[in-house]
């Protein structure tokens, strides 16, 4: 009995090793992530005890509707709650949409290098995927992108900034890109990084909505808010795309601490903008770090950053891992010499400057690079 032709072959997602597995495989003592781009200060103290409320309330089925969550997110970005469209993630959003909008007699348009699941799950619906390769300053090609929109193209990704470089795109920009796709795509606009970001001119999306009806803009509790083990991210659109999608989603694909966590991060504004800081000094010390032993680090508006070593990403990988730093290796992520390493806090980063020279040095000493 074989799974339809589309999954067929296709690798299932391979996570990273937990903290636990590394300490035991290499006799360490501390093990530091950076791999996973999840906050380093963890989530506002008000989770916790949101959480703890809900302890007693688990053997009810959660509101289906997450109506209370609906009504602050509505209210946070004056939109109607009509046009939200809550998922398990963003992850779940971005499966909703493919679900909804991709056939096999259809086709979508995304950056590559980007996000993996904008292509797995078009990949699953059978739609043909047409990826366009970022400019060589990591951003999207946006005329290249539009050229490859035909009639049969219903979705259009812009992963804003984008993963795994870190690049954003401007408001003109994007405009300009809006102005020429036509209404029959749907411009999916993530910003799962969006609390990180410092650009300027970084685009206003929620505020776009209005005036494009083929718009829809992802954000996630995931990354700043510190809610990754949770999974609630959403997306927002005009009103008739959130309808049409709300069938696909499971009843209940929120659960409660998912709900009520998520409110309550949601109105620590003071403890997004403290890691939005502390963000920017680390991201900051840990680029001027690259920059001074000369690799290329990529301009970055997020929690991360994507640097040119020079030497493969999985032996780099290889190597700090050993020394009890989990890092991604771009080989899987289209950069194969390169590593992304997510910002740690002050202590994380401090021991990753200590450690990385000795590592580097060894590495190009032993490879003769
Ligand atoms: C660009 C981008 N979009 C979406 C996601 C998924 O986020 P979530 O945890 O909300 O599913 C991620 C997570 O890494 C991401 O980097």
């Amino acid at each position: 009995m074989l799974a339809k032709k589309q999954i067929q072959g296709l690798p299932p997602y391979a996570p990273g090793k937990p903290i636990e597995d590394v300490k035991r495989e290499y006799g360490l003592e501390t093990v530091i992530k950076m791999a996973s781009n999840e906050n380093p200060y963890g989530a506002s103290p008000a989770v916790a005890k949101a959480i703890a409320a809900g302890a007693s309330k688990t053997f009810l089925y959660p509101d289906g509707y997450g109506t209370a969550l609906r009504k602050a997110l509505a209210a946070k970005h004056k939109v109607d709650e009509g046009q939200l469209i809550l998922g398990n993630g963003t992850d779940e959003v971005i499966q909703l949409l493919c679900r909804s909008f991709l056939t096999p007699e259809t086709n979508t348009v995304m950056a590559t290098p980007s996000f993996s699941q904008y292509k797995l799950n078009a990949t699953i619906e059978g739609a043909t995927i047409k990826e366009i390769t970022v400019k060589e300053d990591g951003s999207h090609d946006l005329d290249a992108m539009l050229a490859a929109i035909d009639d049969q193209t219903r979705i259009v990704w812009v992963c804003n900034p984008n993963n795994p470089n870190g690049v954003a795109l401007g408001e003109a920009e994007l405009k300009t890109f809006l102005d020429a796709v036509p209404t029959t795509c749907l411009v999916v606009v993530d910003e799962a990084y969006y609390e990180y970001v410092e650009l300027d001119d970084f685009p206003n999306s929620v505020a776009l909505l209005n005036a494009y009806p083929q718009l829809v803009v992802l954000r996630t509790f995931s990354k700043a808010y510190g809610l990754a083990g949770l999974r609630v991210g959403y997306g927002i659109s005009q009103r008739e795309i959130a309808r049409q999608i709300e069938p696909v989603r499971l009843p209940f694909n929120n659960n409660i601490f998912a709900h009520t966590a998520a409110l309550a991060a949601l109105e620590d504004e003071a403890f997004i903008a403290a890691c939005k800081q502390k963000n920017s000094v680390e991201k900051a010390k840990l680029r001027a770090f690259f920059e001074a032993r000369g690799m290329f680090v990529f301009p970055s508006e997020t929690n991360f950053l994507l640097v040119e070593t020079g030497i493969p990403g999985d032996v780099v990988f290889q190597a700090f891992l050993e020394n009890g730093f989990i890092l991604r290796s771009g080989e899987a992520l289209g950069y194969p010499t390169a590593i992304r390493i997510s910002i740690g806090n002050e202590a994380e980063n401090d021991a990753f400057i200590e450690k990385a020279p000795e590592i580097l040095d060894q590495l190009r000493a032993s490879l003769g690079a």
